[in-house]
């Protein structure tokens, strides 16, 4: 970074650039007090901007009155230091910090403001309560870390706008305050004074005007686009969040995949240097369930799960054959080198597994020259064998076996493979793993109400030669439908969409829409579909996990400047909050709250 010199206490340099080559240069310094310390006779100052740190030092030899200022002195002091650029004496220097080989002979300092006691210390090392934090978010932004993860998050989205401008798209800004999108979570409404009684909802996503932007010509879209679900909320979730959103006109899957994949290996390139694995493998919807028990595969570990089902299907450990006499699969999964498993952790994992949905696990313990394990008794010495070799199991392995409904058994076993997985081999958060997961089922039958759904929207598009089946076996069909997974996080997912009205009405039918109901949700749309529609299609990434991605972390508030609690809250601000009863009834509304007391 480059300043213009100037007069007064403005910097001409920045505390991070600091090198060697600026050895003898007067340089003047903004920011803030990182730590002090007095070391007889003589005062350290390490003083912290944005772009690091670089230690002062203030001696009564270079100047009395600037050595008696140091000493007043505090963390968080905000100050402006003249000095001049000089080596570190040998010895002195400091090989962690990149300004560690000099040090600023400290001339003049003035303080431009004084901060109180803190409620924790600004460094990386302290382990803060995240309430406390989120509390004092501003301070908790001055941690060199979130400094690093913000600035992450800026270089990121210039390289997102950066290659999607070379590609052609248009920057276009869709509203906030709209109707109910189709992405199926609960909405957050708004209240409208003008229009007592009606509401506004915050859209979960741009998709309809995203469509509507195709139908008006502009075929190549984009945004970083703020979304509002109302959902539980896990670590990779915020009720209000930020997508890289895409449209474009006249492609077929390919095309979108194509410069898409471009797009985040360009991402992740310049804004962390990060070299992706080209080109992207891809997975079938049924091959990941199958094989990793998740449509969202962590591929940075193999452990693939193996359906026994037919090796055990007449066996006599009924969980087992009963499972599969009833339509249902036996898989197991193979831990590699954890026979020595304890019962208590056995029990441990089994706890789990039920918690998740299993009627239970089942397990054996490879040793040399036999098993442990309570079902290996049910088993025919043949079926045992063929078990272990189907699990590809040497001495020192467990096998966890789930028996259920197909995707019941796989998703058990998915999630312990994860978190096994993940301990066992401890992957590197800077090595990643992407892939496409294509071929998804159009529908999904929801297992509480019986009914059909979309597995993404209802405007998702059948595989062509799958259209005719939607009138006799939806369940059957595909979907032009795709999801980018990396290391097991879901960044992104889109689909080409529906352009023709008949395809569409079909599509209606299957989800039980009437109509009536169709054109009262999504009638806007519809009547543009009469218009001249083109072929069309497009993706959305969650940027905030791309962000998690690039920086390495697990937790989504560590990346966005003011987040939501887990439960929705913001303790920065103490919203939501209750409002003024003269708001309310402006606007029509009366709760079944009690009104809180006046303070
Ligand atoms: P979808 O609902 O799959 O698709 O969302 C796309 C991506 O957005 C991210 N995401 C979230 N990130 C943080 N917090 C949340 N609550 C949250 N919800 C979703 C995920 C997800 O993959 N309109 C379609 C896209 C399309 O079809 O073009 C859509 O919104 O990374
Ligand atoms: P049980 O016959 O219920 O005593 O179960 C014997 C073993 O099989 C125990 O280890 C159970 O945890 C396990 N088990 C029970 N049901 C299942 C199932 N559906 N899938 C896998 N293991 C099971």
């Amino acid at each position: 970074m480059t300043m213009a010199a100037s007069s007064g206490w403005q910097r001409t340099h920045w505390c991070g650039d600091l090198r060697l080559e600026h050895e003898g240069r007067d340089v003047t310094l903004n920011g803030w007090v990182h730590r002090r310390r007095d070391h007889g006779g003589l005062i350290f100052v390490d003083l912290r901007d944005r772009s690091g740190i670089v230690q002062i030092v203030f001696s009564p030899q270079t100047d009395a009155e600037a050595y008696e200022m140091a000493d007043t002195l505090r963390s968080e002091y905000v100050v402006s230091v003249k000095g001049t650029v000089r080596r570190r004496l040998p010895g002195a220097e400091n090989p962690e910090l990149p300004t560690g080989r000099i040090e600023v002979d400290g001339r003049h300092v003035e303080i431009l403001s004084r901060a109180g006691s803190l409620p924790f210390g600004i460094d990386d090392r302290t382990e803060v309560d995240e309430a406390v934090r989120l509390r004092h978010r501003a301070l908790d932004l001055r941690r060199p870390v979130m400094q690093r993860n913000i600035i992450m998050r800026h270089k990121a989205a210039q390289a997102v706008r950066g290659f999607l401008n070379a590609e052609g798209f248009l920057e276009i800004e869709t509203p906030m305050l709209t109707r109910s999108t189709p992405e199926g979570a609960r909405d957050y409404l708004v209240p409208s004074r003008v229009h007592p009684g009606h509401f506004y909802a915050l859209p979960q996503s741009p998709q309809l005007f995203k469509q509507l932007l195709m139908v008006s010509g502009f075929e190549r879209y984009y945004q970083l686009a703020r979304c509002f679900r109302d959902e539980d909320l896990r670590a990779d979730r915020q009720p209000e969040f930020t997508q890289i959103d895409v449209e474009m006109s006249f492609v077929d899957t390919e095309d979108v995949l194509d410069v898409m994949e471009r797009l985040i290996v360009h991402v992740f390139k310049e804004a962390a240097g990060i070299e992706l694995p080209v080109p992207f493998p891809r997975l079938s919807y049924d091959e990941a369930v199958e094989r990793y028990g998740s449509d969202k595969p962590d591929l940075r570990f193999g452990m693939e799960l193996v359906d026994v089902s037919d090796i055990v299907a007449r066996s006599g450990f009924r969980v087992f054959s009963g499972a599969v006499k009833q339509g249902g699969r036996v898989k197991v999964l193979n831990v590699k080198g954890k026979g020595g498993m304890t019962r208590r952790e056995i029990d441990e994992l089994t706890e789990l597994a039920v918690q998740w949905g299993a009627k239970g696990l089942a397990w054996i313990a490879v040793e040399e020259g036999g098993v442990r394990s309570p079902i290996a008794k049910f088993l025919s010495e043949d079926e045992l064998s063929a078990v272990l070799e189907a699990a590809g199991a040497a001495p020192g392995d467990m096998l966890l076996f789930a028996a259920d409904r197909r995707e019941v058994a796989a998703e058990i076993l998915g999630r312990l493979r994860v978190r096994l997985g993940r301990e066992i081999f401890s992957p590197d958060p800077r090595q990643f793993a992407p892939v496409w997961i294509v071929d998804w089922p159009l529908f999904h039958r929801d297992p509480e109400t019986g009914e059909l759904d979309s597995a993404h929207h209802p405007f998702t598009s059948p595989v062509d030669e799958h259209v005719e089946l939607l009138k006799t076996e939806p369940e059957r069909v595909r979907a032009k439908a795709y999801d980018l997974v990396i290391n097991g996080y879901e960044l992104g997912g889109g689909s080409i969409r529906i352009h023709r009205r008949d395809v569409q009405e079909m599509v209606f039918d299957v989800l039980g829409l009437s109509r009536e109901e169709a054109r009262d949700k999504f009638g806007f749309l519809l009547d543009a579909f009469e218009h001249g529609t083109p072929p069309h299609g497009g993706v959305a990434f969650g940027f905030d996990r791309l962000i998690m991605l690039l920086v390495g972390t697990d937790n989504i508030r560590d990346v966005i400047p003011f987040p939501k609690t887990q439960s929705a809250s913001c303790l920065l601000t103490q919203a939501p909050s209750p409002v003024d009863p003269a708001q309310l009834k402006e606007l029509h509304i009366r709760t079944d709250v009690p009104a809180p007391e006046p303070a």
